[in-house]
């Protein structure tokens, strides 16, 4: 059983505004999304920002990387002009800045773990954590919880150390063999998998176990039915424009 939205904005506001910023988030509503998956790094103070990239050069300019700049640093970088003149000046999010936006606005929210290589196990501990404060009230709430995931093993065993009664997902992009004992051993919820790589039997196969089941990124209609059909329960787009939220 999936308690959460089926149709989510990929990266904030998919590819209508600069990914992972609160522009993004403002795509979404303009769209009518109330759900989103975004990408949280550790800066060198050990802060969580919304970056998807370790390394500088493409939505941000210059040279350097998140984990060897301060969080106030990153905050006050541009995250917006790479994408054009409209959004110059638009920051990278502080993570806590980040949720509370999404809270406001009540925007159910999939918390990509992304550690900088090296970093696994403080951010999954960190983010998870944070969540854990920030969501202290809704505790017991399963549909209000923002669901954690990742692709790393060891930033999910940390975030279930953590906090354990935070919802997991484990990400593969291709489904390996033993992929039910790793995601049992991580206590997950759900597996949530490249869509290009899905097959209906590996579909079929993850939820008869009791996993929920997401795919990331979906950006064609016909694709998205196909999906559905083989029991998705629900997945991430780039193509809010074109997906909404009430496709399912
Ligand atoms: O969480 C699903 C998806 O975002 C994983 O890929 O590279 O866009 O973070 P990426
Ligand atoms: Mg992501």
């Amino acid at each position: 059983m999936w308690p959460y939205p089926r149709i989510l904005a990929h990266r904030g506001g998919g590819t209508l505004a600069p990914e992972n910023t609160i522009a993004g988030l403002r795509a979404g509503l303009a769209h009518g999304f109330h759900a989103v998956e975004f990408d949280v790094m550790l800066s060198q103070d050990g802060i969580g920002v919304v970056m998807h990239d370790p390394d500088f050069g493409r939505t941000v300019p210059g040279r350097g990387s998140v984990p060897t700049t301060s969080a106030a640093e990153l905050r006050a970088m541009d995250a917006g002009s790479w994408f054009g003149p409209a959004f110059a000046g638009e920051p990278v999010p502080l993570f806590s800045d980040f949720v509370a936006f999404c809270r406001a606005e009540k925007i159910w929210m999939n918390i990509e773990i992304k550690p900088a290589p090296g970093f696994d196990t403080e951010t999954g501990a960190w983010v998870a954590r944070r969540t854990r404060e920030l969501f202290a009230a809704d505790m017991g709430d399963a549909a209000k919880l923002p669901l954690l995931s990742s692709f790393s093993f060891e930033a999910l065993a940390a975030a279930r150390d953590a906090a354990p009664d935070l919802p997991r997902a484990y990400l593969l992009d291709k489904i390996p063999p033993d992929w039910e004992g790793q995601a049992r051993s991580l206590g997950a919820v759900a597996i949530h998998t490249n869509q290009k790589h899905l097959t209906p039997g590996t579909a079929q196969a993850i939820k008869a176990a009791g996993f929920g089941l997401f795919c990331y990124t979906v950006n064609d209609p016909e694709r998205a039915r196909t999906l559905f059909s083989w029991g998705v329960d629900a997945f991430c787009t780039d193509r809010i424009d074109l997906i909404g939220p009430a496709f399912a």
